[in-house]
């Protein structure tokens, strides 16, 4: 093995999320089959919840893993973030039947002030941060302000989820293979108010839109059913979604890390000002990604209706970041 380690924290490590994600991780299917990780694992200082964590690490223990170069238990965000190359942002309460996203701020946003804090004192200075607790774009947001010393570029939220949903109903309503979409795009909020956009899809090299060509389908079944798939898991599973977070959480890392050959993806990264989003907001964009950095695609088409939907849920990010200021 020639590569040296690199060091992964993990956030709400004993979590159902984190559940399914660690043995992926330390599997090499985030970062490859040829790159050591170091496991670095934050669970609330909580005996409950520093013995869930145990009985975690005794199952990665016993998978043998070849890749896992050592793992790290702690309660202290500053012993998990050290050194860091890679952040997972997963610990924070989900919310429960009824609820939105944006209910949980209250109860989460002080998590992500206390992580952008340790994060900026001891992390990596390229550490690739991925926020997946929710309201993952504004808890992103805070843990960016929390983290001046640390590029902004280093932040970003999960929107992957969203994305692969989307290409999921695709794939379903034109009857052709998942993997064979290009060019989809979510913008704005991990919320109801995302913006599901296949206007510029293709699959074969032919039009998305033009194959499904039925805006009522588009506006009355897949946005919402894309947009409200978050409630409808927890309305049947009791629970919110968890392996499929972790499969997006996965897919989020690798490509940041390795690249997407051109492909497009969503992730949420902060603005530079792209399609008219001020400065900073966490918005999810369609990127490409090289050399471990992604690229906002740029000079698409906004047209009146996708302008309305991007407005509606730039607003919603707004009232959001309003409601966290005194944090900041
Ligand atoms: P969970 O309750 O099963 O696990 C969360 C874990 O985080 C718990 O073990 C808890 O002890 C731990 N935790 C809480 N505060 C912490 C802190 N300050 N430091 C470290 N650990 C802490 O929840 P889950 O189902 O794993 O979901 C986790 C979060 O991910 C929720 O906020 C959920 O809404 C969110 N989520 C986001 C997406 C997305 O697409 N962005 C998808 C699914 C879930
Ligand atoms: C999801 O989209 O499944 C997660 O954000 C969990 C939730 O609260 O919906």
């Amino acid at each position: 093995m020639s590569k040296s380690p690199v060091r992964v924290a993990v956030t709400g490590a004993a979590g159902q999320i984190g559940y399914a994600l660690l043995f992926r991780i330390a599997s090499g299917e985030m970062l490859g089959k040829d790159q050591p990780v170091i496991l670095q694992l934050l669970e609330i200082p909580d005996e409950k919840a520093q013995n869930a964590l145990k009985g975690v690490i005794m199952e990665l223990d016993d998978c043998a893993f070849p890749l896992v170069a050592g793992i790290v238990a702690t309660g202290d965000p500053e012993v998990a973030f050290k050194d860091a190359d890679y952040a997972l942002l997963v610990g924070a309460r989900p919310r429960g039947p009824g609820m939105e996203r944006k209910d949980l701020l209250s109860a989460n946003a002080q998590i992500f002030t206390a992580q952008g804090k340790a994060l900026n004192k001891v992390a990596s200075r390229n550490v690739k941060v991925l926020v997946v607790g929710n309201p993952a774009n504004t808890n992103a947001y805070i843990a960016m302000k929390s983290a001046p010393d640390l590029p902004a570029k280093n932040f970003t939220a999960m929107l992957r989820l969203d994305h692969n949903r989307a290409a999921s109903q695709i794939a379903a309503k034109t009857g052709k293979p998942v993997d064979a979409i290009e060019k989809l795009a979510v913008w704005g909020n991990h919320s109801p108010t995302m913006y599901a956009d296949y206007r510029f899809a293709t699959i074969g090299g032919q039009s998305v839109k033009q194959l499904i060509n039925d805006d009522v389908w588009n506006k009355d079944t897949f946005l919402p059913t894309v947009g409200k798939r978050g409630a409808a898991i927890i309305a049947a599973r009791g629970l919110s979604s968890a392996a499929s977070a972790a499969n997006a959480a996965i897919d989020h890392m690798r490509d940041w890390a390795l690249g997407t050959n051109g492909k497009w993806v969503t992730m949420g990264v902060p603005s530079n000002g792209e399609y008219g989003i001020p400065k900073d907001v966490i918005f999810g964009y369609p990127v490409t990604t090289e050399n471990g950095e992604y690229k906002i695609v740029e000079g698409l088409d906004i047209d009146s209706f996708s302008q309305e939907r991007i407005d509606f849920t730039l607003k919603e990010l707004l009232e959001e970041q309003d409601g966290v200021k005194h944090l900041l």
